[in-house]
């Protein structure tokens, strides 16, 4: 995939620019300050409608303004399309070339973007809700239903405690009724754990080898850790194990007030051999981890989506010694559309200028554009 180019109108300190990008490697350079991730963050957000760093849409509109629009010209490989997102106080409105996208499930199965950025530490050293979250925009870019169904989930998931919590205060359940929710929370719920093992095993596929290739550092991988333990993915085992699981947990659901297991609880862990990086890695291992399990989804997005992905990498060379600088480097290609931000162009090792488009930005401005 490829944003060819962009249009941003109030959003962050970007009041208006319009620019085109080179399909290779783009270079986003100035002091600290100016807009450079605001710069990411605006294609970012044009691609999965939310920000990487912001929960709240409303800090995304510029200061001055009342509504904040990104709009690019998107090639998805096959053709290019106009992709919009608006964003006023109250609503979020998408577009594709020009019509309205009422399901979101929809416009962001069209998108293709890995970010790399410095708080993605927080993926090992956050919460599992945090881990969640990336899967889920993983999965809701590579998979059309993957969002509906984990939308319908969160749903039934919620009637489902609404009824515990009415037990907590009437001692009553409607147990028909529960038990209908629960029969379509397994249904959903089963689907989650089966996208979710399966993503995760195709990035065990190569992440061993890359983190190896990163920083010489053998038996990584991602282990996924959700709240059943399950022997197999097979549909049948899930559907029949989620159950026995549920009845057993029946009675601390009851005295809790809400549903204690499913993928709502999911988790995965970084581990070199048995040890969690979370515990025993170092800040540059666990760094490190991350940027590995981004590099190792490429090939993934590159498989499902016919496409490769555009990667989008904030302040990732700054924090690399050289080595691994240039071990990095050597999974930065050219037909891979690559966003890179740097306050330094000298951090960047001269290779990678052959064919980038260097853009120096200041104070919410571009002032300079050149292809070297
Ligand atoms: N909603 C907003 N309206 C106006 N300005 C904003 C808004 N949100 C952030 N800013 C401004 O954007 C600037 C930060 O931009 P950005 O984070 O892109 O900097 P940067 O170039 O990446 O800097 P660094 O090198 O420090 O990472 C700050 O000056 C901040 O005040
Ligand atoms: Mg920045």
């Amino acid at each position: 995939m490829v944003v060819k180019s962009l249009k941003i109108t109030n959003f962050r300190n970007y009041k208006n620019l319009s620019i085109s990008f080179s399909p290779n490697i783009n270079i986003i350079y100035g002091d600290n300050g100016q807009g450079k991730t605001n710069l990411l963050e605006s294609i970012y957000v044009l691609g999965i409608t939310k920000s990487h760093r912001s929960f709240i849409d409303n800090y995304l509109i510029n200061n001055e303004s009342v509504f904040a629009k990104i709009s690019g010209i998107v090639d998805d490989g096959v053709i290019s399309s106009k992709y919009e997102v608006i964003i006023e106080p109250q609503k979020k409105i998408l577009k594709k070339d020009d019509n309205v996208i009422n399901k979101i499930n929809e416009y962001i199965s069209k998108m293709n973007i890995i970010i790399f950025y410095p708080e993605d530490l927080e993926l090992i050293k956050g919460s599992p809700s945090e881990r969640r979250k990336y899967l889920n925009i993983q999965l809701s870019q590579i998979h059309k239903n993957y969002l509906k169904i984990l939308n319908d989930y969160n749903k039934i998931l919620k009637q489902r405690n609404e009824l515990l919590k009415k037990y907590l205060k009437t001692q009553e359940i409607d147990k028909d009724y529960f038990e209908a929710l629960t029969e379509t929370l397994i249904e959903r719920g089963t689907k989650i754990y089966q996208y979710r093992e399966n993503y995760i095993s195709n990035i065990n596929k190569n992440v061993s080898d890359i983190y190896y290739n990163l920083i010489k550092i053998k038996n990584f991988k991602i282990l996924y850790k959700p709240s059943i333990k399950f022997n197999n993915y097979d549909t049948e085992y899930i559907i029949k194990k989620y159950k026995e699981e549920l009845e057993k947990t029946y009675d601390s659901e009851l005295k809790q007030g809400m549903t204690i297991i499913g993928p709502h609880r999911d988790d995965f862990e970084f581990v070199v051999g048995t040890q969690n990086l979370k515990i025993f890695g170092s800040q540059g291992q666990q760094r490190l981890a991350v940027l590995s399990l981004k590099l190792s989804e490429v090939p993934i997005f590159k498989s499902y989506k016919k496409t490769y992905p555009i990667l989008l990498l904030d302040d990732v060379f700054s924090e690399l010694d050289d080595r691994k600088k240039n071990n990095l480097l050597k999974y930065i290609t050219n037909n891979i559309q690559t966003f890179i931000t740097t306050t330094d162009l000298k951090s960047i090792n001269p290779e990678v200028f052959k064919s980038a488009k260097i853009i120096k930005v200041d104070n919410g401005k571009i002032i300079t554009e050149e292809e070297v």
